[in-house]
């Protein structure tokens, strides 16, 4: 049972990636896993059916939270540039099942979330292709499993996340730069939208801006935690950045602010120009523009979604094959999977399977309800992260380059806004999360305990 609760000593490490990424890098690396489906497609969904205009209370509420967990982050990263993250964190404070749960719960978050976002992403390839183009994909190939309804593969989603996982496995510089050409499109997209909705806002959209109360504010808050997520996954790219020391707790800061910024606008003018109750749809960027009869900027909206939701899903599958790999590399899962490809320098067996794994589930699965599940795993994580910084800090065996500011402040408020993020999800899926959790105790006592590193 003690093994449970051993430690893994992180000082020494130094890594065993070439560091390759800059600031610019792992910022647009947070930026391109953080603006993604949340702003482009739940915002409008989130508005329409939980917050109304007061949507954009439940954006300042999740970044308050947010930038608590991020300091936290910040400062835990650049005392221990390892890969794994929160993982790694957990390991050395709270040892060994901890660190498993919280390994396994970040599985959950970034495999999940890139399998959701790629079915998500294929809902709008397709309606860009069906109405610009006027190219259909055959029914059977366009949807989940589901016989009764003659769809049988979303073979798009499946596809992506083919294309994704192989340029992961190339070279992380390489994918590195991809996403920051797609990022600087994300920035383009969300300016225009802002540019050419605002001389279209119409301060009567906004009278009744609660008109689901506090309580929506509050599930609202819950939900769109989704559109920030993906900023952890700098940190688990700590080992490949030159001077992580001072580029991950920057990358952390100015990803997230940027992306707050951005949030902020954007859901200010959408539910401005257009009243809250149409939102419910797939695409409410597009459609708002659409509905003030700006049919260009529309289209170039709903293209610019198609090309920057696939940031979101390689970060994302980024941070799956590094966790994967950790988690290989200390035994807990098979060994072989921590193997680094000699020429590309990538855990490329961990990437190959993850890829395989994901797009089957993408191309078979619908995910639409467990993207809620992706958030409590998620919030999971961050609690652990939260106490693991307090135990560390009391062990103080090392000086970290940053410190989280008003430290005695700032927890206890973290501590408060997690645990009422997750007490905001429905019920279903906090039993989805204990299910997940049973089976992850079962591989962990079955296989994990027995085959750390930490036995040998
Ligand atoms: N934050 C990411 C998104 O909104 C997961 O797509």
């Amino acid at each position: 049972m003690k093994d449970f609760f051993r430690k893994k000593d992180m000082s020494g490490m130094n890594g065993e990636f070439q560091r390759r990424l800059g600031l610019m890098d792992v910022t647009f690396i947070g930026i391109g896993a953080i603006i993604g489906a949340g702003i482009f497609v739940i915002t409008g969904q989130a508005a329409a059916t939980m917050a109304g205009p007061a949507i954009i209370l439940s954006f300042l509420l999740g970044a308050v939270m947010i930038a608590i967990t991020a300091l936290i982050y910040a400062e835990l990263s650049s005392a221990y540039p390892v890969a794994g993250s929160a993982y790694s964190f957990t390991f050395a404070s709270l040892g060994e099942m901890f660190a498993w749960f919280v390994g396994w719960n970040l599985l959950l978050e970034y495999g999940v979330a890139t399998a959701a976002v790629a079915t998500g992403w294929s809902g709008y390839l397709r309606g860009f292709l069906e109405n610009s183009l006027n190219i259909h994909i055959p029914v059977a190939l366009s949807g989940a499993y589901n016989p009764s309804a003659g769809t049988y593969i979303d073979i798009s989603a499946f596809g992506i996340i083919l294309a994704i996982f192989v340029l992961l496995a190339i070279g992380i510089k390489e994918s590195a730069r991809v996403n920051s050409a797609i990022v600087f499109i994300k920035f383009a997209v969300l300016i225009t939208f802002v540019v050419v909705g605002v001389p279209h806002i119409d301060l009567n959209n906004l009278s009744n801006f609660f008109p689901f109360g506090w309580e929506g504010v509050w599930h609202g808050a819950a939900l769109i935690l989704f559109a920030y997520l993906g900023f952890d996954a700098i940190s688990t790219v700590a080992e490949e950045t030159k001077e992580p020391q001072k580029n991950i707790p920057w990358g952390l800061i100015l990803s997230l602010l940027i992306s707050v910024i951005f949030f902020i606008l954007v859901s200010f003018t959408l539910t401005a120009i257009v009243p809250y109750d149409k939102l419910n749809v797939p695409d409410a960027l597009a459609f708002a523009l659409y509905q003030v009869n700006e049919p260009l900027a529309a289209n170039i909206i709903a293209l610019g979604a198609v090309i920057t939701i696939t940031t979101v899903m390689l970060v994302m599958g980024l941070g799956f094959t590094r966790i994967l790999f950790a988690l290989a590399r200390d035994g807990l899962l098979a060994k072989n999977l921590s193997t680094i490809h000699p020429k590309y320098g990538t855990p490329f067996k961990a990437t190959l399977i993850g890829g395989a794994l994901l797009s089957l589930m993408a191309g078979f699965v619908p995910l639409k309800t467990l993207a809620e599940l992706v958030n409590i795993g998620t919030l999971f994580a961050y609690l652990m992260v939260a106490i693991a910084i307090i135990v560390l800090r009391r062990q103080n065996t090392i000086e970290p380059a940053f410190k989280v500011p008003a430290f005695k402040i700032l927890m206890p408020l973290n501590f408060i806004l997690i645990i009422f993020m997750m007490a905001g999800l429905p019920f279903a899926t906090w039993l989805r999360f204990i299910g997940w959790s049973l089976i992850g105790m079962v591989i962990y006592w079955f296989y994990g305990s027995k085959n750390s590193e930490l036995n040998q």
